[in-house]
């Protein structure tokens, strides 16, 4: 079974560094249906990675819950996968083994050893296999921290920008992997981007957050087929309206948006 997310009054707290309590989420209420795709946008320090990392199990909510295929999480699994908004690969280690680590650790290395090659060749890497991260570009450490995200086959992959170090036109054709892994191998694909045309292109439902505390403003229905065509008047007509939310959201008129 696909995972399904479910995130109900989840609220989180971090202490300031003045003593005061800073609010990354407020009351978030959230049902991402077992395989789709959705996009979380909204701008710079408004919760997002809190939030996939509450889901990840990496850090968890102070109040509320959130469920896994109905079960309350409180721990990482390998049914979510994440890769992380700095790349975080492990330094001291290879490129391919920094993507096999997962797989080495749950001991199902020697009958996945197709797919990490797989995997690094699909998001460009092969002939960086041993490759130190340091010896490598940001952008081909975010692909590499993609393919460790991909290669254990989760149920739910939490995405935190994959591509926000990528040139234009890598991103384009990683877009349209994504795409076609999630197709291949049905995951729930969360994915946190501060593109807009990349949320409208890739998701089924954006999920637009305001600014600090973190609240949902809306959820957005993109009710286009795939392939996209990223010129569309319908394509244009959903970014437009994602746009007017995001510059009317929340109290703060302010432009403290990121886009
Ligand atoms: N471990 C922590 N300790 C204290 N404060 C934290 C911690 N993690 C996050 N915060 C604070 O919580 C708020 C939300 O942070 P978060 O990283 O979730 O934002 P974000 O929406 O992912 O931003 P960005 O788009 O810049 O990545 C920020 O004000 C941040 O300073
Ligand atoms: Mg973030």
């Amino acid at each position: 079974m696909v995972g399904e997310i479910k995130i109900e009054n989840a609220s989180k707290y971090f202490n300031n560094p003045d003593g005061s309590i800073l609010t990354a989420l407020n009351d978030v209420n959230l049902t991402v249906r077992s395989g789709s795709f959705i996009s979380l946008i909204g701008p710079s320090g408004c919760g997002k990675t809190t939030l996939l990392r509450a889901i990840a199990g990496l850090n968890l909510v102070d109040e509320g819950t959130i469920y896994i295929d109905q079960e309350p999480i409180t721990k990482p699994g390998h049914d979510r996968g994440f890769a992380f908004q700095q790349a975080n690969l492990y330094p001291w280690l290879s490129i391919e083994k920094n993507i096999s680590f997962g797989l080495k650790a749950r001991r199902i290395y020697q009958s996945k050893k197709e797919d990490v090659a797989k995997y690094i060749e699909m998001v460009g890497l092969k002939g960086f296999e041993n490759a130190y991260p340091h010896q490598l570009s940001g952008g081909m450490n975010q692909r590499a921290s993609l393919a460790r995200a991909l290669v254990g086959h989760p149920k739910v992959l939490l995405l935190d920008e994959p591509l926000g170090a990528l040139d234009a036109f890598t991103r384009m054709n990683m877009q349209d992997e994504i795409l076609r892994i999630w197709k291949e191998h049905e995951m729930t694909m969360i994915m946190v981007t501060h593109d807009v045309d990349e949320a409208v292109y890739l998701s089924d439902q954006v999920v637009i957050m305001t600014p600090r505390p973190a609240k949902i403003e809306q959820v957005i229905d993109i009710e286009l087929g795939r392939p996209r065509a990223r010129g569309s008047n319908d394509f244009l007509k959903y970014r437009t309206k994602i746009l007017e939310i995001l510059n009317f959201a929340g109290e703060n008129k302010e432009p403290e948006y990121y886009l």
